[in-house]
């Protein structure tokens, strides 16, 4: 096993997109970040210089760290931030996956800016459980703001929480440009070249701050073989559903005439955009064939297989073909019998306005998961679960709803629409095996989806569906044979989605929607797995320095 050293320098550097000059925080003075480039089972020690203005923490997403909470980062969930003009070093222990995951910054709204690939190869000795590529490109779809997302947007975003005076996304980015089709965008076009007639591996992160994408590529089928960092049973597809947070392996083959070819990513659900213009909806990039050929006709666009904006068929039929590989190298470990089963509702809900401030009036827009809305402590859930220390927390997450109801009807418990406010955990014993189901629900309307992320596991997708989940009949047709294994998946608008996983690995772990004002809203819990009898099943001990709880700015203000 190979040990790699990275160190990642945060600032501050003023770029251009849109016409618009931008402050945005960055790693190594590069947008998007650093690809980090390992064989399974390595390990990895980041070094995080901040020299920017405020407060990080990183995350490694889809990383499971055996026993190792200390180096997940969650802000006020693992760790407190690390201060400006200090380091911290975490330590990515690389065991369990294998193909595309990805890192990014995990307080206020900083992963915009801040995220980059993880690329994991095979072991040594072991390879591809498809051909090997001719070929690889890292594609990182982001979001742009032109106002930029740094803390005091958050901050203001945080006073108003809920409010539509979030930070508005003005567009959408491939590998941190917007393509042609953006004013100021088309010289800087990220262009990938190739040859004729090879196999191409992509690796697809979606960094996208707050909604699902449709990504596709003209004239071209794409073969779906990983995601998550577990690869999946091949499916040729004409475009790809992705959600904030989820990363798709894909295999392209240039058998078209040579000549120029838009790869195109459109948003696909509900989100406030600075500007509506369709252009800005739309990244572009261009694969272009090497070799002579008349450069003189536009790039065709994939205008027959991109799925338009809203189009939520186009998404469930793209969800349900995903499957594990599942095969004796790779196999599926999904739990027959569960002894915790969780019914959690995921809502929009409102929460009253404790000032004049609220731009609903006298109340304002929550988010929460079976009606609690998460409200951050101001030390870490961690570090209070390790040193008991209590009023930080309250260890009782509720197993199911307060009330059961017609989730996605028009008659829905307006005593609901309120959400009450918390800082509640879901304590579970080591290996207990467990099933979620999450049920989106339209207590305000405007049901959306909700990607819903977990950190320290991936788990699988038993089941997934429209409207309510029937209790009696939905569980006759999971899947527990290939299942897919993810650690983000998308709770469909007004449907839900059953997951089950093993809690083998003891720590503290965030849950929450990959959609960053769903999060914001307080879309959110945390679980705590407890220690099994050995010490090879327990937590591991913290490391010698972990960054001090000192109040932020943000704290201050409140
Ligand atoms: Cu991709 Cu909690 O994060």
């Amino acid at each position: 096993r190979t040990v790699h050293y990275y160190d990642f320098v945060l600032r501050e550097i003023n770029v251009t997109r849109n016409c618009t000059i931008t402050t945005i925080l960055v790693v190594n003075d590069s947008f998007p970040g650093p690809t980090i480039r390992v064989q399974k089972g390595d390990l990895v020690y980041v070094k995080v210089h901040n020299q920017g203005l405020y407060g990080v923490t990183l995350h490694w997403h889809g990383v499971k760290q055996p026993r190792n909470p200390w180096s997940d980062g969650p802000e006020y969930i693992t760790q407190c931030a690390i201060p400006p003009g200090t380091n911290f070093t975490y330590e990515v222990n690389l065991t369990e996956e294998e193909g595309t995951i990805w890192w990014h910054a995990h307080n206020e709204w900083t992963r915009s800016t801040v995220h980059g690939a993880i690329v994991v190869l095979p072991r040594e000795g072991s390879s591809f459980p498809f051909p090997t590529a001719d070929g690889e490109h890292v594609i990182v779809l982001g979001s742009w703001y032109n106002e930029g997302t740094s803390l005091n947007k958050a901050l203001e975003m945080e006073m108003s929480i809920g409010s539509p005076n979030i930070p508005r996304a003005t567009g959408y980015l491939i590998n941190g440009q917007y393509g042609d089709f953006v004013p100021c965008s088309n010289e800087t076009t990220p262009h990938f070249f190739v040859d004729y007639g090879k196999t191409y591996l992509l690796r697809i992160v979606s960094a996208v701050v707050g909604t699902e994408m449709f990504f596709s590529i003209a004239d071209h089928n794409m073969t779906v073989v990983g995601m998550d960092g577990a690869y999946t049973k091949p499916i040729v597809v004409s475009y790809l559903m992705i959600e904030p947070g989820q990363t798709m392996d894909i295999l392209v083959t240039t058998n078209q005439s040579p000549g120029r070819y838009y790869m195109a990513a459109q948003r696909f659900a509900t989100e406030y955009l600075a500007f509506t213009k369709f252009s800005h909806v739309v990244a572009t990039a261009i694969i272009q064939y090497k070799g002579n050929y008349s450069l003189t006709s536009p790039p065709s666009f994939p205008i027959d297989t991109l799925p338009f904006y809203h189009d939520y068929s186009a998404a469930a039929s793209f969800t349900h073909q995903l499957r594990s590989l599942a095969t004796e190298e790779y196999p599926v470990d999904v739990p027959y019998n569960v002894t915790t089963r969780m019914f959690i509702t995921a809502s929009l809900n409102s929460l009253p306005c404790p000032d004049d401030s609220c731009y609903m009036g006298d109340s304002k827009l929550a988010a929460s998961l079976n009606n609690i809305s998460w409200k951050d402590p101001s030390v870490d859930v961690l570090q209070a679960y390790y040193r008991n220390i209590s009023g930080v927390y309250t260890a009782d997450f509720p197993d199911f709803p307060p009330e059961m109801f017609n989730f996605t009807g028009d008659d829905l418990p307006s005593s609901l629409a309120e959400a009450s406010v918390g800082t509640a955990v879901k304590v579970l014993n080591y290996n207990e095996t467990v099933e979620i189901v999450f049920q989106g629900t339209n207590l305000l309307e405007g049901s959306e989806y909700h990607p819903m992320h977990m950190h320290g596991y991936s788990f699988y997708i038993v089941g997934l569906g429209s409207g309510n989940f029937n209790n009696e009949t939905d569980p006759l047709a999971y899947n527990l044979v290939d299942p897919p294994k993810v650690n983000t998946f998308g709770v469909p608008r007004s449907g839900w989605v059953a997951i089950r996983f093993r809690a083998d690995n003891p720590g503290v772990w965030f849950w929450h929607c990959h959609i960053d004002r769903h999060m914001s809203w307080g879309m959110d819990y945390v679980f705590i797995v407890k220690n099994g009898d050995t010490e090879e099943t327990s937590m591991r001990p913290p490391p010698p320095y972990m960054p001090p709880c000192v109040a932020s700015k943000k704290d201050k203000l409140f």
